[in-house]
């Protein structure tokens, strides 16, 4: 089965070619981050139009990658939610007018399925059952997966997301927007030993997040060490830096652990675009060495959005005899 995946529920256009029998055949991605960065953060009337003005191309050049015409698709997969909805639109009826076009089904597909199953698409894919740590701009989550749309919610964030909390730490410090690889890059040339930043809800049970507190931390202690300018010396703001990231990454380690050992499961999966975070990949490296279990990452470009994820969440969904009536519909906010 050969699937169109089409992701375009935030800020990249990401279109891909799945074969069930033979992998990815086709992958074709752009990044709307840099038209972006000028307002700090995704406008989300701008994203809809540059979607518009970016997709049909990015269909033609993957199905060239895949050297295939538009009628041996046997499918079209698409992120229906969660995401902007302008956005959301430009891919959903996209993808329903080529479908209906070439008598094909189309599918919705959640955009945290996708993120979750795309370390699957690499060469050693993590089996069914194993701890999946989902940590995105939009979701933190903790969820035990048995199977395609068997998904457990372990813990989730009760506040802002992990890669909120990076990209707002970020503009604290005058980072260009998302704040998240800006942290990491600073992150290297700072002083870990310089501040402590808290571990927020680590100290009791259960599986859930907050990080809202950290994102306060974080700009009380840059205030308190700018100039009159309202300026941060490059020092300081590496050390906050490090401090923030270490903290994020220790708690989201910490809660890693405990959710393999009240599930009893070997596997962790890291998916989302926090998922490509190096400092995360270490400690948790260092986590199933000591739990005796194995951790999986897709590569950089698939632990952020992309259409490989849809494609792939696609065909698993329509292997499994899955299919959506003919709206058109897409869903802002919908819970995995
Ligand atoms: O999965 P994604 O591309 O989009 C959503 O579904 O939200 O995730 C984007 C988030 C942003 O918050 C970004 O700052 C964060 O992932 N991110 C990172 C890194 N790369 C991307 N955070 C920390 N370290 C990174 N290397
Ligand atoms: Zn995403």
């Amino acid at each position: 089965m050969r699937v169109l995946g089409i992701e375009t529920s935030c800020d990249e256009t990401g279109v891909a070619i799945y074969d069930s029998e033979q992998g990815l055949l086709g992958d074709a991605l752009y990044s709307q981050i840099a038209m972006h960065a000028e307002y700090g953060g995704v406008v989300p009337e701008l994203a809809s139009r540059d979607h518009v003005r970016k997709l049909l191309p990015l269909v033609r050049e993957t199905l060239a990658q895949a050297r295939m015409d538009k009628s041996e698709l046997d499918a079209i997969a698409y992120t229906a939610g969660p995401g902007l909805i302008g956005a959301l639109i430009v891919g959903a009826s996209t993808a329903r007018a080529m479908a209906l076009g070439l008598g094909i089904p189309a599918l919705g597909v959640h955009h945290m399925e996708g993120h979750l199953l795309a370390p699957m698409l690499e060469d050693t894919p993590p089996a069914f059952p194993f701890v999946a740590l989902l940590v995105s701009g939009g979701h933190t989550q903790l969820v035990r997966v048995d199977g395609i749309g068997r998904y457990e919610l372990l813990g989730e964030s009760l506040d802002d997301a992990a890669g909120e909390a990076f990209d707002k730490a970020g503009k604290m410090l005058g980072l260009d927007y998302p704040g998240g690889p800006e942290i990491a890059k600073l992150a290297r040339h700072g002083d870990a030993t310089r501040f402590r930043f808290p571990r927020p809800m680590t100290d009791r049970p259960g599986l859930d997040f907050s990080f809202s507190g950290l994102k306060t931390f974080t700009l009380n202690t840059a205030n308190k060490l700018r100039d009159a300018d309202g300026q941060l010396d490059p020092q300081s703001k590496a050390d906050i830096a490090v401090a923030f990231e270490e903290a994020v990454v220790d708690t989201l380690a910490i809660k890693c652990k405990r959710a393999l050992q009240q599930t009893g499961l070997h596997q962790l999966v890291i998916a989302g675009g926090v998922s490509a975070n190096t400092r995360l990949r270490e400690k948790l490296d260092e986590v199933v060495r000591r739990q005796r279990a194995t951790l999986f990452y897709a590569r950089p470009r698939f632990c952020t959005d992309n259409g490989a994820m849809i494609a792939f969440a696609g065909c698993q969904r329509l292997l499994a005899g899955q299919s959506n009536d003919l709206k058109i519909s897409v869903f802002p906010r919908w819970p995995m």
